[in-house]
């Protein structure tokens, strides 16, 4: 479903990715692990072409992004849900017309109806149905960043790339919304690549787990081997990160 080849891509003289490839299949659910500042978000970015790298090529969906024509990349944006780091509300707009945007955007055409069924579902999934009709400004962080997702979801993507979908959210909500992002996997064969510091994350939706540092992929495989490696600066890494899962799995009984 993606594929990344030789990918590098700098701001001025900060190499931020250091000629990177990966493969993620079909179905797959692939998170992307990495310390602050590492390209996690820049190579998200790249992907969606929001960022043009210097070199490299990248294939999605059969599609090579940075040789299509605008119409072409639009075409192929549709298919691909992309959640931002922060939400990315629109602040003007309630909660309602968050939502039903992309639906009028989006190629399949749906009744006013269909739309409004679609609204419900999506907030349904995210536990926020009574937020319909507020403003961004009304809710809190954990509450927008669930919006974000409902909008990201709500056209049924083919492809979504998640920016940190959990951070900031509370351990029972963590382990809903994962939960939510698994069930897209199994139930409509969703790919996605997940950039995440949570671990209780990762173990809810990972096959695969990729760690970035200094440019450079360190790690493509399995979580479990990932948590166990003997590797320095992946025992600190996931040992803190481990600490968190700890308090969360407690605090969330
Ligand atoms: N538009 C930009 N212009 C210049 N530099 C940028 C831009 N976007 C990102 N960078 C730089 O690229 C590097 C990687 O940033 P990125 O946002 O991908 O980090 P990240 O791994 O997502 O970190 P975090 O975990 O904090 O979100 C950083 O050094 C950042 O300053
Ligand atoms: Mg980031």
């Amino acid at each position: 479903m993606v594929e990344v080849k030789n990918l590098t891509k700098s701001f001025e003289e900060n190499l931020v990715l250091d000629d990177i490839s990966l493969d993620v299949k079909t179905g797959e659910n692939a998170v992307v692990f990495g310390r602050s500042g590492t390209g996690k978000s820049v190579l998200l970015k790249c992907i969606v072409k929001l960022l043009i790298p210097e070199a490299g090529e990248i294939i999605v969906d059969g599609k090579s992004v940075y040789s299509l024509k605008e119409k072409g990349l639009n075409e192929l944006r549709k298919e691909i849900g992309f959640l931002f780091q922060g939400s990315a509300l629109y602040d003007s707009m309630t909660v309602k017309e968050n939502l039903e945007f992309p639906l009028i955007r989006n190629k399949k055409k749906m009744s006013q109806k269909e739309r409004e069924n679609k609204i419900h579902e999506v907030l349904k999934a995210v536990d926020l149905e009574h937020a319909i009709d507020k403003m961004p400004a009304e809710l809190s962080g954990g509450m927008k960043k669930r919006i974000g997702l409902a909008r990201t979801i709500i056209t049924e993507p083919k492809l979504i790339l998640y920016d940190e979908p959990t951070t900031g959210l509370d351990p029972i909500t963590v382990k809903e919304i994962s939960e939510l992002i698994k069930e897209l996997q199994k139930d409509l064969n969703v790919t996605s690549i997940i950039v995440t510091h949570d671990l209780l994350c990762a173990q809810i939706i990972s096959d695969r787990a990729i760690v970035l540092r200094d440019g450079k992929i360190v790690y493509d495989g399995g979580l479990e081997n990932l948590t166990k490696s003997n590797d320095k600066f992946l025992k600190d890494f996931f040992t803190n990160e481990n600490i968190v899962v700890k308090n969360g799995s407690l605090n969330g009984k």
